[in-house]
């Protein structure tokens, strides 16, 4: 019998969500939805608007008025915000180091999760985020939570940085990256946690294929 499960992927910054996300879903002609580029695209609208990231009720004003398309092209996913592809603005280090702050909002989690289900709507999903297991989807069928110590995942980041021509200094990422990962852990609605019934993955010392593949067995045994 061929049925269609979700899969949701949580975990704190850079421990490979979406890299390896993008190939499950690949290898299994499924969607791939980056719920971490909806709060992006909102954080660089209030940027630009010069809105108060502390302002709950300007966000989510803000962002009943917002539209955000997640669309799948050859070369990987496009963020297009109100009609403009702003796929490489939102990964601006900028919006990066003030993002956790827009995403801490109640109200403007709650309009997300709405969006993110109305996405996942038909199984056929994979899906990563901060709570994919605990919020958006607790009833996926394969929940992974991806850790990796946090000089692992600032080493990732540098090498992407360098290797994309950026400037990328390593003790300064990881800070940011910890930065993040406490806002994202202490915040009161919905934090960065483990579902009970996710199954932990330390990537420190695992390939990407080594990730990939163990999500695609758990997948298999679902399917
Ligand atoms: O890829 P990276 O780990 O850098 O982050 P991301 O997945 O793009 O998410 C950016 C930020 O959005 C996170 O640090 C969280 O503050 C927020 N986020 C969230 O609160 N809930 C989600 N489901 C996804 C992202
Ligand atoms: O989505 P998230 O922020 O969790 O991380 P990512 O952007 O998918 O991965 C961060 C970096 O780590 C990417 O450059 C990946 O190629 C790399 N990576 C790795 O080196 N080994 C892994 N097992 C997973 C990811």
């Amino acid at each position: 019998t061929n049925k269609n499960i979700a899969i949701a992927i949580d975990g704190p910054a850079a421990a490979g969500k979406s890299t390896v996300a993008k190939i499950v879903a690949n290898k299994l002609s499924y969607i791939y939805i980056d719920t971490g580029a909806m709060y992006r695209a909102l954080t660089l609208k209030a940027i630009n608007q010069q809105t108060s990231l502390q302002d709950e009720k300007r966000l989510s004003e803000l962002l009943s008025t917002t539209k955000i398309d997640l669309e799948q092209s050859k070369d990987g996913q496009r963020v297009i915000l109100d009609g403009e592809d702003v796929t490489l603005e939102i990964r601006s280090q900028q919006v990066t180091n003030n993002v956790s702050h827009v995403a801490k909002h109640a109200s403007v989690r709650r309009e997300m999760v709405l969006r993110q289900q109305q996405l996942a709507n038909k199984r056929g999903v994979v899906m990563d985020g901060r709570d994919i297991g605990t919020h958006v989807l607790p009833d996926a069928e394969v929940k992974v939570f991806l850790v990796a110590s946090v000089e692992e995942r600032a080493r990732r980041r540098h090498e992407e940085n360098i290797k994309k021509g950026f400037d990328s200094n390593l003790q300064q990422l990881m800070d940011e990256i910890n930065q993040r990962d406490q806002i994202d852990s202490k915040r009161e609605t919905a934090p960065l946690i483990k579902a009970a019934d996710a199954i932990e993955i330390d990537t420190t010392s695992l390939t990407i294929d080594d990730v990939a593949n163990k999500i695609f067995a758990l997948a298999n045994e679902k399917l």
